[in-house]
C-alpha cells in the first residue's frame, strides 16, 4: 500500500507528489526543498538533475541552485487541487469574466500534416520503398540546412584525398563493435553504404552509441578510405536555436488526454469537474483553445483481458460518453481530438482521424476539430504538433529513458523530426505517402500523450507539453511499477508561455 505522505507530514498533496517523486529516484529531499519545488518549477526535472549529478540530499539551497542553472526555460506554476466550491458565485459574474468568448478564433489546420482522407499506403513492398526514399530525402533536406555542412553521395567520398575532411548523409543500417573497442556504424544513403569509425576515446562515440536503426544524420569526418570515414561529428535534422514564439493575444490552452471512458478506473466524478471548470471555473476564462492528445476512450480489444477491465463494453457507448462530455465544453473553446493507440481507428502510425460513425455529434460541431495522429494546426500564429505517442514506449526503451518521463523522448523526436524513430521496430506504422510522420515545420508547440505521466519542457524553440490521465493506475502499470498522474491538466497562457498545472485529483490520496 502507498503512504499518503502528504498526510503524515502535515503538507499538502502537491508536495506529497514531489516528496513521493524524490524517493523513487533516490534523492533525500527535505521538507522545505518539496515545499519550494511544488510552488516554482517543475519538479520532475530539478529532482532528475539532483539524481543525475549523484546529489544525495537535495535541500532549499541545492534546489534553487540546480533551478537556476537550467534557466527559466519553462515557468510552471503548480495549483492545489481545483476549488469546485465557488463555481456558483462564479457563473454570475461570467458575462464580465469570460475573456476568450469575446474573441474569434485564428486558426488554421494544416492539412498536409494530416494523413486522415489521404491513406495510400497500402502495404506493398513498392510502397515502403516510396515510403523509406521520401522519409530519407525529407530529413537529408533538413540535414542539408545546417551551416557548414556540404555533403557528398556515398559514391563521391572516392573523389576526396584520404585525410581530408568530408562530409556525408546516411541512415544507420547497422552497429557494431571493433576489436579495437570503436564503435563502427554502417550507413545507406539511397546511393550505396559507407562506414564511419567513432572512436571510443572521444566524447562523440557517446553520442553514436545512441544511435538508433534508421536514423538519418549527417556525419562529418576524415576520409581513410573509400568507403570510410573516422568520424568527427553527428549532425541530426534537429531544430534550430530561437527564442520560443508567443502569441500577442492573452489567451490560454487547455491540454489534456488519455481521458480512457469505459475504464473501470476511470475518474469519472473528478473529469465531470474539469468539463464543469472549462465552463464555469474561475480561472478558467481565458481558455480558448482545448487539445484532446489521444486515448479519449479505452477502446475494446486493446490487449488481452481488457475485457475485464471495463465497465463500458461497448465501443459506440464509449465515444457516446465521450462525445457528451466534449458537447459541454463552452463552444467558444475551439477543440482538437486526435487519436491514441487505444481508438476506434487503425494502430499503425499515422493514424486518421476518428471516423465520423463513433464521433457523429462531435462532427456536426463548428468548435470541434476531429484530425490525425500526428497533425499540426495553427493557432494565434503557433505551429502547434499534436501526436499522441505510440511509438513513445520503443524510443525511450531503445534509448534508455525512464518510462515516466515524457520530455527526453518529445525530445528526441525533435532531435531527429520524426515521430517515426523505429520504422521496421514494435510500433506498427502504414507506408503512407506524403511523409507526415517527419516533423517538416518548426513547432512552437508540441504535445503528446500516451504515457499518462505529466511532463513539461522547452527543446530549442519549441515548448513540450504531455497531458497525464483520467485512469488511475491498471494493472499493467502496475506490474511496470509505473505511477500514473492523472487529473493534473497544463494551462498554458500564449502571451507568455507560462503554464498553469491545475490538479482535480489529489494523487496521493488515490493511489
Ligand atoms: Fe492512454
Ligand atoms: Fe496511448
Amino acid at each position: 500500500m502507498q503512504t499518503d505522505i502528504s498526510t503524515s507530514l502535515n503538507l499538502d498533496a502537491t508536495v506529497g507528489v514531489v516528496i513521493q517523486y524524490a524517493q523513487k529516484k533516490d534523492v533525500i529531499i527535505d521538507k522545505d526543498a518539496a515545499i519550494f519545488l511544488s510552488k516554482q518549477g517543475d519538479y520532475k526535472v530539478v529532482i532528475d538533475s539532483a539524481y543525475k549529478d549523484k546529489a544525495p540530499f537535495l535541500d532549499l539551497k541545492k534546489a534553487e541552485e540546480i533551478l537556476q542553472k537550467l534557466g527559466s526555460s519553462v515557468e510552471i506554476v503548480f495549483e492545489k487541487k481545483a476549488d469546485m466550491s465557488n463555481l456558483e458565485v462564479v457563473v454570475e459574474n461570467r458575462a464580465k469574466r469570460r475573456e476568450a468568448k469575446e474573441y474569434t478564433s485564428k486558426m488554421k489546420m494544416m492539412k498536409d500534416t494530416d494523413i486522415t482522407n489521404n491513406t495510400t499506403g497500402q502495404g506493398k513492398v513498392s510502397d515502403f520503398v516510396e515510403f523509406v526514399r521520401d522519409r530519407y530525402n525529407i530529413l537529408s533536406g533538413l540535414i542539408k540546412k545546417h551551416n557548414n555542412f556540404s555533403p557528398v553521395q556515398s559514391s563521391g567520398i572516392k573523389y576526396s584525398a584520404k585525410g581530408v575532411e568530408v562530409d556525408v548523409i546516411g541512415m544507420v543500417y547497422e552497429k557494431r563493435d571493433t576489436k579495437t573497442g570503436n564503435l563502427m556504424v554502417i550507413f545507406d544513403d539511397n546511393n550505396g553504404f559507407f562506414t564511419a569509425i567513432f572512436d571510443k576515446n572521444k566524447p562523440i562515440y557517446a553520442q553514436a552509441r545512441k544511435l538508433l536503426n534508421d536514423d538519418v544524420v549527417g556525419i562529418k569526418g576524415v576520409k581513410l578510405d573509400e568507403k570510410l570515414i573516422y568520424a568527427s561529428e553527428i549532425i541530426f535534422p534537429d531544430m534550430p536555436v530561437a527564442t520560443p514564439k508567443k502569441a500577442d493575444i492573452d489567451l490560454d490552452i487547455v491540454f489534456t488526454s488519455d481521458i480512457h471512458i469505459g475504464s473501470n478506473v476511470f475518474f469519472e466524478k473528478e473529469f465531470s469537474n474539469f468539463i464543469d471548470w472549462l465552463d464555469k471555473g474561475e480561472d478558467s476564462s481565458k481558455i480558448k483553445y482545448c487539445v484532446i492528445a489521444g486515448d479519449g476512450v479505452d477502446g475494446i480489444g486493446v490487449y488481452p483481458g481488457q475485457d475485464e477491465e471495463l465497465a463500458v463494453k461497448d465501443i459506440y457507448k464509449q465515444y457516446e460518453i465521450f462525445s457528451n462530455y466534449v458537447e459541454k465544453i463552452p463552444e467558444h473553446i475551439e477543440t482538437f481530438i486526435i487519436p491514441g493507440n487505444h481508438d476506434a481507428v487503425r494502430r499503425a502510425d499515422p493514424q486518421p482521424a476518428i471516423p465520423r460513425e463513433y464521433l457523429k455529434k462531435l462532427y456536426g460541431m463548428k468548435n470541434v476539430h476531429v484530425l490525425g495522429s500526428p497533425s499540426m494546426v495553427e493557432i494565434e500564429g503557433l505551429k502547434m504538433l499534436m501526436y499522441h505517442g505510440n511509438s513513445m514506449n520503443e524510443l525511450q526503451a531503445k534509448l534508455g529513458i525512464h518510462f515516466e518521463d515524457p520530455i527526453p523522448a518529445m525530445e528526441a523526436y525533435l532531435l531527429r523530426r520524426d515521430v517515426c524513430t523505429m520504422y521496421g521496430g514494435k510500433n506498427p506504422v502504414s507506408p503512407d505517402k506524403g511523409g507526415v510522420l517527419q516533423i517538416k515545420e518548426e513547432p512552437d508547440i508540441f504535445v503528446t500523450g500516451h504515457l499518462h505521466s505529466n511532463g513539461y519542457g522547452t527543446y530549442k524553440k519549441t515548448m513540450l507539453i504531455n497531458p497525464g490521465a483520467w485512469q488511475a493506475q491498471t494493472s499493467f502499470q502496475k506490474q511496470q511499477g509505473h505511477i500514473p498522474t492523472p487529473g493534473r491538466v497544463p494551462v498554458m497562457n500564449m502571451k507568455t508561455g507560462k503554464i498553469l498545472e491545475k490538479v482535480f485529483i489529489n494523487e496521493v490520496a488515490n493511489m
